[in-house]
């Protein structure tokens, strides 16, 4: 991505109503006095006891924040909410495909909150164990997700577009001994069926005792006696009251298990706080999306991935927002189907991802046309650099010129923004612009030296922040090897992300420098795709890239060595798509498969994907002074 000259200076309209008018002060401020800036912040939140210490930095990497604090971020959620006005504010308006909706206000959701960890606590469920997700859209999937945090239960939500191997895999390593779901969602007008997912991922999942189904499209499943139990059954049951204590836990207890791809093997599961995690999410969306009582904010994301963790439950939910949530695809019956709801529900910000944004700008500019969208005044994107074309459209189109764009650079491991633009910052298409309060991102060399401007390199994060992970559940050598000991000297974090840095101190993003790819701004690592390529009866080896993609961002590019001498034929490379599809989801379908008589090696047996990915562009494949033949 080139740098851009193009600067959109906000309005005076925004700037005069914006919560924060003076970044630089703050932010200098939030540098300087890191712990006051993050003590205030949690200040904002309610907290059974507060905390002894912001941050304990003795045992680094793993870092503690507001240690000896006692809350729990459903008692922020929700229960400081029903103490106030808000206790009859609408908290979620939801809209299924089909075209049904649902709305919930604050005492609503507290009720059905309430009710299903009342459910869950008579199945056992308690503080400490990791309780699993596997849901479509629907209430009921934040509903559980609070119901757990409510209990003190971790949970860990699998995004319902994984198969049944990547479940099952999530679920022994969170030794779930329940597991949530629904007989299946809407997409595209089809029935997804979960249900049948989940019979049998626990074939292969010997820890799970109970599992309670969601019933949302009624289609026929197969329900096993004494495993499983429908929901709509036990929220009749007289145990299943409106009343339920939420449980006090410390500032560092678990609240979420959230799987991830890296660059080599299994996805590790990354834990996030109650404390922490609380306070940055909702500091981040309070000040960049400057929210206000009266907005309707949707979130696109799926709160199977983070973004739908952090800015569709939690941190709106703690600041009393009401949101929209939409179970479905977006072109579904028709291409407006995304206007027509920001029309219909009056959406004041919209934060999406740039592969949307691009899949919508195809069908062109007269779906969005045909609705009234001036009750936007904010926009955000996520998920992978967004292109200046998307971005001129996104802002022009949908945001009539008068929104500005928060393009929000962030992962799961950082729980929330890190990068970001407040509504006041004069944006240019394709920066995530400046590092939010507290944060000092840096681009730098092999040896951390700092690059100058317009150079590109590793993008670090030189300080701690309240929400980034804590560990790797399970294995804290990995955590501490993956993310800081490239500048374990500096004590840095390594994002895994190559950037620049403009004159101006705006922040580029260009892409992973690791094997994770992102596909429609889903993150897969090659690794996972390359042994579902070789667990095929036919395939002796495999290598994957990701090449350019024009909706979706990157695609998945790969190259395969049969076995047996057998030829590679159209049909095989359909099967071998299926078979990935089937092993690792259908998000993870490969877009092209090339059959190869060998793979560009190193001489130490390493498959130089650098020589593959310049090949399929047709670009100079550089130095290959280590390539073995
Ligand atoms: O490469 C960056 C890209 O997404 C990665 C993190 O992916 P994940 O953990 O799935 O979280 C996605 C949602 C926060 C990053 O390492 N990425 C995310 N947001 C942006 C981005 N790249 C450029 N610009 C962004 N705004």
């Amino acid at each position: 991505m080139t740098e851009q000259n193009e600067l959109f200076a906000p309005s005076r309209e925004i700037t005069e109503k914006a919560l924060i008018k003076d970044y630089d002060t703050l932010y200098r401020r939030s540098i300087e006095e890191r712990e006051a800036f993050w003590a205030e912040e949690a200040g904002k939140l309610g907290w059974y006891k507060k905390w002894d210490r912001v941050l304990d930095s003795s045992q680094k990497p793993f870092y503690k924040w507001f240690t000896g604090g006692k809350i729990n971020i459903v008692h922020n959620a929700i229960d400081r909410h029903v103490a106030t006005w808000r206790r009859n504010k609408l908290a979620l308006i939801w809209e299924g495909e089909p075209g049904e909706s649902r709305t919930y206000s604050y005492h609503a959701l507290n009720r059905e909150v309430c009710k299903f960890a009342n459910i869950l606590k008579s199945m056992g469920v308690k503080k400490g164990e990791i309780v699993t997700i596997y849901m479509p859209q629907i209430p009921e999937l934040p509903i559980a997700m609070l119901a757990c945090a409510k209990l003190g239960a971790a949970h860990s939500v699998v995004f319902g577009g994984f198969s049944v191997d990547a479940l099952s895999a999530r679920i022994r390593d969170a030794n779930s001994r329940v597991v949530i779901t629904a007989d299946g969602g809407f997409r595209r007008g089809k029935v997804v069926d979960l249900k049948g997912t989940v019979n049998e991922a626990l074939k292969d999942a010997p820890t799970v005792e109970v599992c309670i189904v969601i019933r949302r499209t009624g289609h026929a499943v197969t329900m096993e006696s004494d495993r499983d139990f429908w929901f709509h059954e036990l929220m009749g049951l007289p145990i299943a009251t409106s009343k339920c204590e939420t449980e006090v836990m410390d500032a560092e207890d678990p609240l979420f298990i959230l799987y991830t791809s890296g660059t080599t093997g299994s996805p590790k599961g990354l834990v996030h706080t109650h404390g922490g995690y609380a306070v940055y999410t909702s500091s981040t969306m309070r000040n960049v999306f400057d929210l206000r009582e009266e907005d309707r904010y949707w979130c696109t994301a799926d709160p199977g991935w983070i973004t739908g963790h952090s800015y569709l439950v939690y941190g709106p939910l703690i600041n009393g927002a009401t949101l929209v949530m939409y179970e479905g695809a977006p072109n579904h019956p028709y291409p407006n189907r995304w206007w027509q709801m920001v029309e219909k529900y009056g959406v004041s910000i919209l934060y999406t991802s740039p592969t949307a944004i691009r899949g919508l700008m195809r069908f062109g500019e007269q779906w969005p046309r045909r609705h009234d969208l001036s009750c936007l005044r904010l926009l955000g994107s996520v998920g992978e650099p967004i292109n200046p074309e998307a971005w001129r459209w996104y802002h022009r189109v949908i945001g009539g010129g008068r929104c500005p764009i928060m393009d929000t650079w962030w992962q799961t491991e950082t729980g929330g923004f890190v990068i970001t633009p407040l509504p006041i910052t004069p944006l240019k298409p394709g920066s995530a612009t400046k590092p939010y309060f507290g944060h000092e991102p840096a681009i730098v060399d092999d040896d951390g030296n700092e690059l100058a401007p317009g150079q590109e390199g590793h993008l670090v994060l030189k300080a701690p922040w309240p929400g980034m992970a804590r560990t790797i559940l399970g294995d804290p050598e990995r955590f501490r090897k993956t993310y800081w000991s490239a500048y374990e000297k500096q004590g840095w974090y390594k994002a895994g992300d190559s950037g620049r840095k403009d004159k101006d101190g705006y922040f580029w993003i260009i892409g992973r420098t690791d094997d994770v790819i992102k596909v429609s701004g889903h993150r897969l690592g090659t690794a996972e795709i390359e042994s579902a390529l070789v667990s095929h009866q036919d395939v002796a080896e495999a290598a994957v890239i990701g090449v350019p993609h024009e909706v979706k961002g990157q695609a998945i590019h790969c190259f395969v060595i049969l076995k047996h001498r057998k030829v590679g034929s159209r049909e095989l490379e359909e099967e071998l798509k299926a078979h990935v599809s089937r092993q690792v989801g259908a998000l993870a379908r490969p877009e092209k498969i090339d059959f190869m008589d060998a793979l560009p090696k190193t001489r130490s047996g390493k498959i130089m994907r650098r020589v593959l990915k310049a090949r399929a562009l047709g670009q100079d494949v550089g130095d290959i002074s280590t390539l073995e033949e």
